[in-house]
């Protein structure tokens, strides 16, 4: 397929990103106050640069673990089937968790996520992504934090890629495509 030129037009601020892990930490806090030791399980690989913010902001006792996903379409139910590609290396049963993403599109990553983590009886999950794109929703799910609620714009930055290119953009940005001046 041949390259389209595109640029990047800035969506979120580094700033707005800090301050909003900052806010979401202290719920963060609340929430797990009386955790022993929370497990935080980032989704490769576009949570990575969420997590490592959000851990440092978080006065709890952590651990933090990986796990990495590969989503397929399937083209007779339209539906996308979810592949682990690297498991956790600890084990969750009784423990308590936050899940980590830096993006819900359709929700079928998430929602695999979480039915396979769930079956391994965590004694609390929740959920965190920093952005979220709900008129793409394709199963029920929702995050229980969330940074920002976008609209459906292509975005890269933090973590997230456009053809394994510019996830370590500070910002998060929009990618527009030089030839129609659209998103997509
Ligand atoms: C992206 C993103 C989320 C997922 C969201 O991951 O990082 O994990 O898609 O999409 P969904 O809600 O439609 O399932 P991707 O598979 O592109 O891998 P990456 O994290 O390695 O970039």
């Amino acid at each position: 397929m041949p390259e389209r030129p595109y640029f990047i037009e800035q969506l979120i601020t580094a700033k707005e990103i800090a301050a909003r892990i900052e806010t979401l930490a202290k719920e963060i806090e609340t929430e797990f106050y009386n955790s022993e030791k929370l497990v935080v399980v980032g989704l490769l690989r576009g949570s990575f640069i969420f997590i490592s913010d959000l851990v440092r902001e978080l006065d709890l006792c952590t651990e933090v673990d990986f796990i990495e996903t590969s989503s397929y379409g399937n083209n007779t139910t339209s539906s996308r089937e979810v592949r682990i590609l690297k498991d956790l290396r600890g084990e969750i049963e009784g423990r308590d968790v936050l899940v980590v993403e830096d993006i819900v599109d359709t929700g079928y990553t998430l929602s695999h996520v979480i039915k396979l983590l769930e079956s391994r009886r965590p004694r609390k999950m929740r959920t965190i992504a920093l952005l979220d794109k709900p008129s793409r929703r394709a199963v029920k799910i929702n995050s229980d934090w969330i940074g920002f609620e976008i609209p459906d714009n292509f975005v890269v930055g933090y973590g997230i890629d456009f053809a394994q290119e510019n996830r370590n953009l500070p910002y998060i940005g929009k990618i527009r495509f030089a030839d129609n001046g659209e998103n997509n």
